[in-house]
């Protein structure tokens, strides 16, 4: 039993990479021993990687002393956390009523063609990820997408066509 729980520790060690273990004991020596927050370490895990690798959950219990029950469940009862790797371009379609009645399923329809995608899938490429959500709060520019933190308002679908080929054009130069 003993020499089991001591493999999977070693496995999970070794699945950090030198350069995650360094960026982690960074980001720990910035708090203080005996006033851990485990929503702030997760925030700046989650803003250095853009989401929080599930084994580093384990790599922190280790690390922190506390056991990966409870870190799991603190970064799972906030939706702000997510455990899988976005794209590079991460398009969030509102699928909303004011949207939903201004026809933005036939463009989620487009996107989800277009990057073979649906909502909650990242590209094999991890270029763009895909996900919709309820209101996003601006029912007045209907339909809405927002791409990389930036609206998009009033949409069509020729005009994500459009910002697609952009898009693709930026990140070739
Ligand atoms: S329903 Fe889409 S922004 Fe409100």
């Amino acid at each position: 039993m003993e020499a089991d729980k001591l493999n999977r520790n070693r496995e999970i060690f070794q699945k950090i990479s030198p350069n995650d273990k360094k960026e982690i004991k960074v980001i720990l020596k910035s708090f203080e021993k005996d006033n851990i927050n485990i929503i702030s370490i997760l925030q700046k895990i989650q803003e250095r990687y853009r989401y929080i690798p599930p084994h580093f959950i384990f790599y922190l219990s280790k690390k922190l002393n506390i056991p990966p029950a409870e870190i799991y469940s603190v970064a799972t009862f906030y939706t702000q956390f997510r455990f899988n790797e976005i794209g590079k371009y991460e398009i969030v379609c509102c699928d909303g009523t004011a949207c939903h009645v201004k026809g933005i399923r036939p463009m989620i329809t487009f996107l989800e063609k277009i990057l073979g995608i649906t909502p909650g899938e990242t590209t094999e490429d991890k270029m763009f990820s895909l996900e919709s959500v309820a209101c996003l709060g601006c029912c007045a520019i209907s339909p809405v997408c927002i791409i990389n933190g930036k609206i998009y308002g009033n949409l069509t679908t020729n005009k994500i066509r459009l910002l697609l080929k952009r898009i693709a054009k930026e990140d070739n130069e």
